[in-house]
């Protein structure tokens, strides 16, 4: 399936390489550095368009900085669509920390007929999220804060390249939130960068009493399937 990209206007190409292992430092004059996961990035907005190129999807969205990988979809994003089975066709699914909407956007052309719920903390990446479905006519993407999703909504599966670098606490926090939300026999299917942590949080993840596999090591990234349905 090939989404065609809306107008561009004035916007530029993406070409210079902004993801790699979640870079996420957008610089800025002062002395407090501005993250990824700022939830308003202060750094001035400079829009771009990024090519998303799947076997089976291929989307122009649109990206800016202060959003991760800005430049480019982060391998370790493509990583996982790549290695990740298709989204069961319909239900609720969670892109957790959606950014720009990579991963949301291509579960929605994926699963028409599932609602894919894109959470994120960052506002300029939420808007980015609305704008890329709007524009490609994805109207089962709903982009919402964290804190929007109904308590009684539970997921068919989770998709996430999880901010790592919020800290080791902090990402311990927000799995152990969201992975409560699957469905039972549901997966979250995750991606973390081998030299970020993806062994550390696969063994986190079973002494929770998950059950982990991994699905894919591809380029230094770990693809990792979490079921629930153990004993925890
Ligand atoms: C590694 S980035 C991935 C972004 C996007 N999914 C992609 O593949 O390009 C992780 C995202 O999680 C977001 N994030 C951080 N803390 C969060 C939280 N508590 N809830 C939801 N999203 C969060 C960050 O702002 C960031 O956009």
């Amino acid at each position: 399936m090939v989404v065609p990209a809306g107008p561009p206007g004035a916007l530029r190409s993406g070409s210079s390489p902004g993801g790699g292992p979640q870079p996420g430092l957008a610089t800025r004059p002062g002395p407090a550095p501005e993250h990824y996961f700022s939830p308003e990035p202060a750094i001035a907005s400079e829009p771009a368009l990024v090519e998303l190129r799947l076997p089976d999807v291929e989307l122009t969205l649109l990206a800016d900085r202060g959003v991760f990988s800005s430049r480019r979809v982060d391998p370790g994003t493509l990583a996982l669509l790549k290695e990740s089975p298709a989204p069961p066709p319909e239900g609720n699914l969670l892109d957790l920390g959606c950014g720009y909407g990579p991963i949301a956007c291509a579960l929605a052309a994926r699963a028409p007929a599932a609602t894919v719920w894109a959470i994120e903390v960052n506002s300029r990446a939420l808007q980015l999220t609305a704008a890329n479905a709007k524009r490609l006519g994805l109207a089962n993407v709903r982009p919402a804060a964290p804190e929007e999703v109904p308590e009684a909504v539970r997921f068919a599966a989770i998709w996430s390249n999880p901010p790592v670098r919020v800290g080791k606490s902090a990402l311990h926090s927000l799995l152990a939130t969201w992975l409560a939300r699957l469905a039972g026999g549901a997966s979250a299917w995750l991606v973390v960068n081998r030299h970020l942590g993806g062994d550390s949080l696969a063994q986190w993840l079973a002494s929770e009493g998950w059950a982990v596999r991994r699905a894919a090591s591809k380029s230094g990234y770990r693809v990792l399937e979490v079921t629930y349905g153990v004993p925890r």
